[in-house]
């Protein structure tokens, strides 16, 4: 059997002509913090909606936890805690009740189980002040407490930090991180924030107008030491000799400086190439990519049909 909490295979939805998702196969791995991360609009949440059968995919498959979600979805989803989007409550009562009522709607949980959960979100504190009378982050944070009540072993959160602060942003992070490495859960967030998620996932996959352009290690895709920064006397000569051997995928950004990605070190044959030509290597260093470089680079290149 395969480690995958979550796979999906060519998984695409379609709103009349507008295709929000589009042949995505993604796999979620057992512990993996797993970031999903797209623009508004990039078919996130259609994605997550579909995952958890809310949503019935034009084409393409689901398994959750193993089961096909087309034909067997109630054994994966009790096993599964969401937050899709901003999680609604009944307003004039208390975060307390809101946990409770939803538990009573899905067979009760014991009163220990929601003073546990609150605890484990920070509400305990504030569990007796009605919802009307919490902020942003609070709401936020009932929304996951819900989505951990019936103690699932994969969690799936639709934009956890959006609209927190940076302190709430900071907890949240904490949070997550608490539920895979104390509670051993899986977890998949989707997201827009990216220096966020650079921080706390292990695996992401980038998607936009609903398509796959990445999916993989953070480090790989940010170079993981692979890209060297050279400065060179003569940069223009040098992106030309450089771009006589493809594989090294030389490119300027407009300043003096050239990026090469010299994977198995080749580092030494960029700069052999480079004085062999007569040019002058004053400068070598390994490069690393933000999350949001990359992301953009990724978009760009994708828009543009590169
Ligand atoms: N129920 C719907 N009917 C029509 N179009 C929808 C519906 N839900 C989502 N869409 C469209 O699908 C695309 C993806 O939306 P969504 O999955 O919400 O993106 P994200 O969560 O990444 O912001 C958007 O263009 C959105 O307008
Ligand atoms: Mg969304």
């Amino acid at each position: 059997m395969s480690d995958a909490v979550l796979e999906t295979e060519r998984l695409t939805k379609r709103y009349g002509r507008r295709v929000a998702v589009d042949a995505l196969s993604l796999a979620v791995r057992r512990a993996d913090i797993y970031g999903f991360l797209g623009q508004n609009g990039a078919g996130k949440s259609t994605t997550i909606r579909m995952a958890l059968g809310l949503v019935r995919p034009t084409a393409g498959r689901v398994r959750l936890l193993g089961q096909d979600m087309a034909k067997r979805p109630h054994r994966a989803l009790a096993r599964t805690g969401a937050m899709v989007e901003a999680p609604a409550f009944y307003e004039n009562f208390t975060g307390r009740q809101n946990l409770t009522m939803l538990a009573a709607l899905s067979g009760g949980a014991p009163r220990r189980r929601v003073d546990e959960t609150l605890e484990l979100v920070g509400l305990a504190a504030r569990a007796d002040d009605a919802v009307r009378a919490y902020s942003h982050g609070m709401r936020q944070r009932l929304g996951i407490a819900q989505a951990l009540l019936p103690n699932p072993e994969f969690v799936i959160l639709d934009e956890p930090t959006d609209g927190l602060d940076p302190q709430g942003i900071r907890e949240t992070r904490e949070l997550i991180r608490r539920l895979r490495d104390e509670l051993k859960l899986t977890v998949m967030l989707s997201s827009h924030l990216l220096h966020e998620v650079e921080q706390l996932c292990d695996r992401v996959a980038i998607i936009d107008g609903g398509r796959l352009l990445y999916e993989g290690g953070v480090a790989e895709l940010t170079g993981g030491g692979e890209i060297v920064r050279l400065r060179v006397d003569r940069p223009d000569e040098a992106l030309r000799v450089l771009a006589d051997d493809p594989t090294l995928a030389a490119s300027r950004n407009g300043t003096q400086f050239i990026y090469v990605r010299a994977g198995g070190g080749r580092v030494a044959d960029v700069n052999a190439l480079l004085v062999a030509r007569g040019l002058r290597v004053s400068e070598i260093v390994p490069h690393r990519e933000t999350l949001e470089e990359a992301f953009t680079r990724l978009v760009g290149e994708a828009r543009r049909g590169v």
